[in-house]
């Protein structure tokens, strides 16, 4: 059976990831490809319970531990009922976030352990790594003009939270350079997709 290719999108909040995962699944479509389009938190059947869980703006204080690992909860299931299937099948699946957002967010911006978070995720996810990461990078001033009044729990903290979690995003892309493809995210949407398309058509030796 044909191995499927996984690949994730990254970066923080209102940095657009959304928009260039659904240009990108068009692209791959149009060359024939089988797409998967899904996103963390939330995108299995448990996910609608855990996105309220994770997001509600009216919930009071979480602590670390119950914040990482209803996270990881959610990501064992995503990878066992969704993910791991659909490659199976040979898809191509586009992931809106995935483990290097508990690294970035709870690592760095909460500062919980890092390596225990690499552990917790690797029993979550059996060890499952994307094949690509592209790691929109805006800048934290870019983010809080974008967002709009309704923001969220996560959304709501300040901005050196934020800075936190770039400074993460940065170290995970030195570390993983096979697999991670850093892409300006201050540019235009148009120009943001080029530079992902780019990087597609070599992935997948298209000419
Ligand atoms: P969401 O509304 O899906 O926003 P976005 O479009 O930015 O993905 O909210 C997801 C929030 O959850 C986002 O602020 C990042 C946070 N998050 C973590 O803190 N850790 C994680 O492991 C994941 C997957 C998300």
């Amino acid at each position: 059976m044909e191995k499927g290719v996984f690949i994730t999108f990254e970066g923080i909040d209102g940095c657009g990831k959304t928009t260039m995962q659904g240009l990108c699944g068009q692209l791959l479509e149009s060359r024939g490809k089988r797409v998967l389009l899904t996103k963390e938190p939330g995108d299995s059947d448990f996910g609608r319970s855990f996105r309220q869980m994770l997001l509600h703006t009216q919930m009071g204080e979480m602590n670390d531990a119950t914040e990482v690992l209803l996270y990881a909860a959610d990501r064992a299931r995503h990878v066992d009922k969704v993910i791991r299937p659909a490659l199976a099948q040979g898809m191509v699946v586009l992931c809106d976030r995935y483990l290097d957002s508990t690294i970035a967010y709870q690592g760095g911006g909460r500062g919980v352990e890092m390596d225990l978070l690499w552990r917790i995720n690797d029993f979550a996810t059996g060890g499952l790594s994307p094949d690509l990461t592209f790691y929109l990078r805006l800048d934290v001033e870019q983010m809080a003009s974008r967002l709009s009044a309704g923001k969220d729990r996560l959304e709501k903290e300040a901005p050196r939270f934020f800075a936190r979690v770039a400074r993460a995003y940065e170290d995970l892309a030195a570390r993983f350079p096979h697999r991670f493809v850093t892409v300006d995210a201050n540019r235009p949407p148009e120009e943001v997709f080029s530079q992902i398309e780019r990087k597609i058509t070599e992935f997948f030796s298209w000419s």
